[in-house]
């Protein structure tokens, strides 16, 4: 099962002692930047700085023409030759969400069971299929990539989870909280959902409204600029 359990502390690479995160305290996170920026610092919040990861749900009902609203901001989000290749299914019918719920790992299951929707993201290998929109100046890179699967499908799988990193501020920016799992086994997901499309499970979201109690882990640090960079 790819990921990892957060309460179980098991990840894909074996099992991990972890410190459980009701015993660490939030981090300050700063409020303004050393440099300033040219979005407000409301709007910094709300993408980045104060959005937390939510493990708890309120019952508030999350429209698909919300998430389809998200989706029509981070479609303009770069990827690899405008390949695009970012797909998503709203799981929201109660027999879809049991149909995920007994492929997602130990405490992610009762997390997806109880929040109001929840998005399956997807690559889609066959997305050469649509570069005649997308690119249309490349028409031999696609013919080559027609014969190419094993490129189509790495090109497919870093390009959307690129466009994942842009999906997730934009549901923040359309009013929406996130909880993205990959604790759950993604090729059950695949053969559950994905047989005819052919579209390959990367992440699990939950989507919706914080719950009033218990919707957030504690806050913990992020790195600093000095210790994930070099300058040469
Ligand atoms: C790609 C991805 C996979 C994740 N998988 C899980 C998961 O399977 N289960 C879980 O409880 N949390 C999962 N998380 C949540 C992260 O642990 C959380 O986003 C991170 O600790 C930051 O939390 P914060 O936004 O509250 O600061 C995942 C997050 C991401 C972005």
């Amino acid at each position: 099962m790819l990921g990892y359990d957060v309460d179980a502390g098991m990840t894909s690479v074996g099992l991990q002692s972890q410190t459980l995160p009701s015993e660490n305290a939030d981090v300050a996170v700063p409020t303004s930047q050393a440099v300033p920026l040219v979005i407000d610092d409301a709007t910094a919040d709300v993408l980045f700085r104060q959005a937390r990861t939510v493990q708890a749900f309120s019952a508030d009902p999350v429209a698909d023409q919300d998430v389809h609203a998200a989706y029509d901001l981070m479609r303009w989000g770069p990827t690899a030759m405008n390949i695009s290749p970012l797909r998503y299914l709203i799981v929201r019918s109660p027999e879809s969400r049991e149909r995920l719920v007994q492929h997602m790992a130990g405490s992610n299951q009762p997390k997806t069971k109880t929040a109001p929707l929840t998005i399956i993201v997807a690559a889609d290998p066959a997305f050469h299929t649509r570069m005649d929109v997308l690119s249309p100046h490349l028409s031999e890179v696609a013919a080559g990539l027609a014969a190419a699967p094993e490129a189509r499908a790495e090109m497919a799988r870093m390009n959307a989870l690129l466009q994942l990193g842009y999906f997730i501020p934009a549901l923040r920016a359309v009013g929406l909280h996130v909880g993205p799992m990959t604790g759950f086994d993604a090729a059950a997901v695949d053969a559950e959902f994905f047989a005819e499309s052919q579209w390959q499970s990367l992440v699990v979201m939950n989507v919706g409204q914080p719950a009033a109690e218990g919707a957030h882990y504690p806050r913990a640090a992020r790195l600093e600029p000095a210790e994930v960079s070099a300058t040469i």
